[in-house]
This record gives structure tokens, sequence and C-alpha cells, in this order.
């Protein structure tokens, strides 16, 4: 069993809909500041068993990054013990990430990838005001320390519908964990062993991840922040300029997702929306690919969601030991609908990667499945929504008698900067804000 008395809440568990939240970066300009810090952080951070929060109804959780560690004096020795990826950060792997031209770090939201970020608080709440009323709370406890500065602030949101911002539900697929209690959403796949998402247990390949000393990352967990802006007018105009009048609109958008806007699979329902199948979550993730499936005339292999999770479907390598748990949340106003013209709103979405292996899940999938085509024969295809496409990427849709070729995918979504971090366990953030050199 996993021991969820001491793992952060916000690792497992998704919180219910509609919520708002905010993430404040900080910087660690003293130590001992920092682990001050740390100790009030961990005061208000609930864990995984907990139904309630110490906050009434706002939740946080906190993160670090290497160059937090580093800023409270943590040794050598356990610092060289968590991952490679994680020591270098995400700016040191733009280019395998694919965050190049406008996606590169020259271009990102300062001080994301400066260096600079220290500390990552992520507060969620039902509404604003009891976010704001908890953030007054919080502020009063950082505020008259010296030592410590609050460099950055993101607001996001989830939308009752749990759209992101081209349209399509969101939160839908999450994997099966053994050991968390925590039912998965599709019943026809296996659950994962706990060690791809928390440190100190098996994994599927039958390692144990441990740090020195063994509970700075036990019960811990990486995490990957992007802030990813998406151009939702260049988005709308290409479905439209690619499809024949509205109804061929909407499935070439399903397609290149792999899901109608509603959420409903295009593998459940390859024709026409399935609106009530999109909000059951007891049937909106329950498929597989391969069988049904094999060439992709439902569900392609180069949409969003095959690409990002080819479930059983024959690809090279094995699905299993890439996978995520993802939280997704909005931020930025919605474009209205029908608007075709960008009105220079930043918008876009909030992408979090929860997972004990950065290299072989999130970079793996970056790198491999979403900006290659390789994997399923396709060739350097992109995924056609998030991948770094610009002049170059194509997406093909198998049809019969012949299949549909869309040429010249702009690039829908920007990288606008991010942060590999560390959340870690409760016992760890004790350890972290009482340990002397
Ligand atoms: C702005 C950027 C993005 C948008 C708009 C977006 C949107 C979506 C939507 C609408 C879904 C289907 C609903 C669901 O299953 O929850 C989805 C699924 C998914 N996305 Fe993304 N996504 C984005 C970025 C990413 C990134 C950066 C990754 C990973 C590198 C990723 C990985 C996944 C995975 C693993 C799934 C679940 C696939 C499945 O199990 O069926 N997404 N995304």
């Amino acid at each position: 069993m996993l021991e969820l008395h001491d793992i952060q809440s916000g690792v497992l568990r998704p919180r219910p809909t509609p919520y708002v939240a905010t993430y404040i970066a900080f910087r660690i300009d003293d130590r001992k500041a920092g682990r001050e810090l740390i100790r009030r952080i961990a005061g208000v951070v609930t864990s995984a068993d907990k139904p309630t929060s110490p906050l009434a109804d706002t939740w946080v959780s906190v993160a670090l990054t290497y160059q937090g560690f580093k800023a409270l004096g943590v040794p050598q020795e356990s610092l060289d013990s968590f991952s490679w990826e994680f020591r270098q950060g995400m700016s040191a792997r733009a280019h395998d990430l694919g965050d190049t031209a406008q996606s590169a770090p020259e271009n990102w939201e300062k001080p994301l990838g400066s260096g600079e970020i220290h500390v990552i608080l992520v507060a969620v709440s039902p509404d604003e005001e009891h976010l704001e009323a908890a953030l007054d709370r919080a502020r009063e406890a950082y505020s008259e320390m010296t030592g410590i500065e609050a460099i950055w602030r993101q607001n996001c949101h989830a939308l009752p519908s749990e759209t992101e911002p081209f349209g399509f539900k969101d939160g839908i697929s999450h994997p099966a964990i053994e050991g968390s209690g925590i039912p998965g959403t599709n019943s026809k796949e296996q659950p994962l062993k706990a060690g791809e998402f928390v440190l100190g247990y098996p994994d599927e390949m039958g390692g144990t991840q441990k740090t020195v000393p063994e509970v700075l990352g036990r019960n811990g967990t990486y995490v990957v922040f992007r802030k990813l802006h998406q151009r939702v007018a260049d988005f709308r105009r290409y479905i439209k300029e690619n499809s024949n009048g509205l109804e061929d609109e909407e499935l070439t958008a399903a397609k290149m997702m792999g899901r109608w806007r509603s959420g409903a699979p295009l593998a459940l329902c390859p024709v026409h929306d399935d609106p009530a199948l999109g909000a059951d979550p007891k049937r909106n993730n329950d498929f597989l690919f391969q069988e049904d499936d094999p060439v992709g005339l439902k569900t392609p292999g180069g949409s969003h969601i095959r690409r990002c999770n080819p479930r059983d479907a024959k690809i090279a390598g094995v699905a299993r030991i890439h996978k995520m748990i993802r939280r997704g949340t909005a931020y930025g106003p919605l474009l209205p609908e029908g608007v075709l013209d960008d009105d220079g709103e930043d918008r876009g979405l909030i992408f979090a990667f929860v997972g004990a292996h950065l290299g072989r899940q999130f970079e793996f999938v970056q790198s491999q499945w979403v900006n290659d085509g390789v994997f399923f024969g396709s060739g350097t295809d992109k995924d056609p929504i998030i991948g770094s496409n610009g002049e170059t990427g194509g997406f093909t849709l198998p049809r019969k008698p012949v299949r549909k070729r869309f040429q010249v995918i702009p690039n829908f979504v920007v990288t606008r900067g991010g942060e590999y971090c560390f959340m870690p366990s409760l016992s760890a953030l004790k350890w972290l804000s009482e340990f002397d050199t």
C-alpha cells in the first residue's frame, strides 16, 4: 500500500471542478529563511489520505526546483541522488523537448527557466473569495520574512465544463495506480506499479528509486510545470480552412484530438458526437485501440490522445512505461465563440505532469511521441495540436478509399516557460525545514 498519509494530496488526487488556482514562485536568498518558509508551508499542505484541508476549502501543494534544494543548502551527495534531467532543469533540456523558435527559453516569460525559481506553491480553491482569503493568510506568513521573495504568480482555473481553451473537455484519462485506492478511468488497463508515480516503491521495470537520505525522496515525486500559450484563433481558422462545412469542421477537430469536444472518444463514437458519453466518467475512457481500430480509421495514430497514450496499439516500444498523471489548468480569458482573429490576450494551459521518471515518462512522450511520428510509422509528423510544427508538420487521416493529408500545420501551442520540480513527502518537508549544514 502507498503511504498516503505522507504523500502530498496534489500528487494523486485531482480537485473537483470548478475551481480556481494560483501558482506562486519564490526565490530563496537566505537558506535559514528558506527552511522557515518550507516549515510554514508544510503546516498547510494536505496529505493524500485526508478528505479535508487545514485551510478549509483551499488545498496547497509545494514543490522545489533543483536550484531550490541548492538554495536550502541540501548537501551535494543528496543533490546528486536526484535524476539527471531534474538536475539539468527544463530550460537546459529545451532542444530535446522541441522548445525552439518562439518556444525557446530566450523567449520565455521571466523568471521562468532563469534558475531564480526555487519553490513553487500551488493553491486550489472552489472560488476566488476562498482562494484570496487563504492567500492573505499565506502572505502574512512570508511577507515579513527577509531572504524570501515571491517573484512570479500565475492565476488559472478549471471551468465547470472542464474545457481547455481550444474547447475540448480535459482531465478525462488518468492511470490506475496499484495501492493508491484511487480507481483508474479505463477498466481495460492493468493498474501500474506505484513506483511509476512515487519514489521509494517498485516500478514497472523492477527498480526502486531512492535518494540520499531516503526520507528526502520517498513518497515524493517529480512534477513538470509548463505554461503553454494556445493560439486559439489560429486553430479555429486552420480547422475552418481545411474542412468542408460546419459538420466536417467538428470532425477535423475531433480527428486531431482523438475525442469530440464533449470528451466523447472517437474510439467509441467515430461518426457523430455523443455528449452523454463524453460526460460519463464510467464510459468515456473505457477503450483500447488495437483490436477494433489497428490502422486508426476511427482514432488516427497521429491524434493527440493516441500519440500521448497509444494504449495497446502496435508501436515501437512499450506504452506502459511512458504513462503520466496530468493536471491541466486553463489560464487567461476565453476567446468568444466564433471569433477567428486573435485578440492579443494571453490564454492557454498550465500543464502539469506528475511521475517518478522525468526521462522515460515526460521527456520521452514530449520528444518521441509528440514531436516525432516514427514510433507508429508516420515519419517526422508531429502532434497536430501541441507539436512544435511550424513550417514542416503534417497530419494523416486514415480513410477509405483514400487517406486525407493535412499539410503545413502551424504551431498552435507556444511554450512560455516552465520548471522541473520535485514534490517532496510531508516527512521530507519536515526534514528540509530542520536539517542543519
Ligand atoms: C496546450 C496544450 C495541451 C492541450 C490543449 C491538451 C489537451 C488535451 C485533451 C483535451 C485531452 C483529452 C482529455 C483527457 O484525456 O484528459 C488530452 C489528453 C492527454 N494529453 Fe494533452 N493537452 C496539452 C498538452 C499536453 C502535453 C504537453 C502532454 C505531454 C507531454 C499531454 C499529454 C496528454 C496525455 C497523456 C493525455 C491522455 C491520453 C489518453 O490517455 O487518452 N498533453 N490532452
